[in-house]
């Protein structure tokens, strides 16, 4: 893993609360540093969009390169700050380092969004234990090891930060919260996901970090074209949610004034009725 040199100009203005040219000085998230996992695709990348609109410097991080400079490359036309690192964050010493990365190179940490996501379905006398390791180590252990490496820094840029808060959000999943045959194991780590960030939203609390649950409905990216989930769902495809509408939700919690904490969203396609 390693973060591109060719940002370290723009990132340093980030550092010093330079302005950054294009973003509004005065934009929600200005002077702040976020990192958003799973951002090649799907709602990762749409969410790290918003949040660079909103003027935050954006570290993204995943296993496929070439599609996070693309995000980058859009995020610096806009006037903004993006880092890209690359990881496999299954692997919990690459996870942990993603957030020290992003630390690194932006010199603090006000906002993480736990994104990255696998599944596999099917029924549990057919599936491949590997399918059910690459989805914990992914979906929930990834989770903790970020979260964990990420609580000193978000507390300090709640204590200093030009916010006085910091946000922590983690996406599970509808999944999360209904049991549905055949998605034993998915399902698994997204209730583990909404127990963890409900049990660590209160260790925190009192102290400037929030943690925020959001949980997708049927939303059409490539996990869900890759699971064949627009097959066996009986919804028209015109009837999914779009990544934007996550990335809208994550950044209406991440963006409420200081006081005000939006605990949990499920969202889920008016049309979806489970
Ligand atoms: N789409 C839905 O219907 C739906 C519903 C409920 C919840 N969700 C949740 O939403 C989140 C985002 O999923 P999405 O729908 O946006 O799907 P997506 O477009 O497939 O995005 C998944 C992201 O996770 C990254 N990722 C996968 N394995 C990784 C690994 N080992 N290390 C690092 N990054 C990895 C992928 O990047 P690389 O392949 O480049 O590594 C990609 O950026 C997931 O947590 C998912 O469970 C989705």
């Amino acid at each position: 893993m390693g973060v591109r040199d060719a940002d370290a100009e723009r990132a340093g203005a980030a550092d010093r609360n330079d302005t950054v040219p294009g973003v509004d000085a005065e934009a929600p998230l200005s002077g702040c540093a976020a990192l958003v996992t799973g951002a090649s695709s799907g709602i990762g990348a749409a969410t790290a969009w918003q949040l660079a609109l909103q003027g935050a410097a954006v570290a993204v991080v995943a296993r496929r390169t070439g599609r996070l400079e693309e995000l980058a490359t859009r995020i610096r036309g806009q006037g903004g700050s993006c880092a890209v690192l690359t990881a496999d964050l299954g692997d919990a010493e690459q996870a942990r380092r993603a957030v020290e990365d992003t630390v690194g190179r932006f010199a603090r940490l006000d906002v993480l969004v736990n994104n990255a996501g696998y599944v596999a379905m099917g029924p549990i006398e057919e599936g491949d234990p590997a399918d059910w390791e690459r989805m914990v180590d992914l979906n929930f252990n990834a989770v903790l090891h970020t979260s964990q490496s990420a609580l000193p820094h978000l507390l300090r840029a709640a204590a200093n930060g030009p916010r006085g808060i910091a946000d922590l959000v983690n996406v599970s999943s509808v999944g999360g919260r209904v049991v549905r045959r055949n998605n034993a194991v998915y399902s698994a780590t997204k209730h583990a996901v909404c127990a963890f960030s409900e049990a660590l939203r209160q260790e925190v609390t009192g102290r400037g970090v929030r943690a925020g649950l959001i949980e997708p409905g049927m939303t059409m990216t490539e996990m869900a074209i890759g699971a064949g989930h627009l097959a066996a769902r009986d919804l028209p495809q015109d009837a999914w949610l779009r990544a934007e509408d996550l990335a809208r939700a994550i950044t209406f919690m991440i963006t409420q004034p200081s006081h005000a904490a939006v605990n949990e969203i499920m969202m889920r396609p008016t049309a979806q009725e489970h």
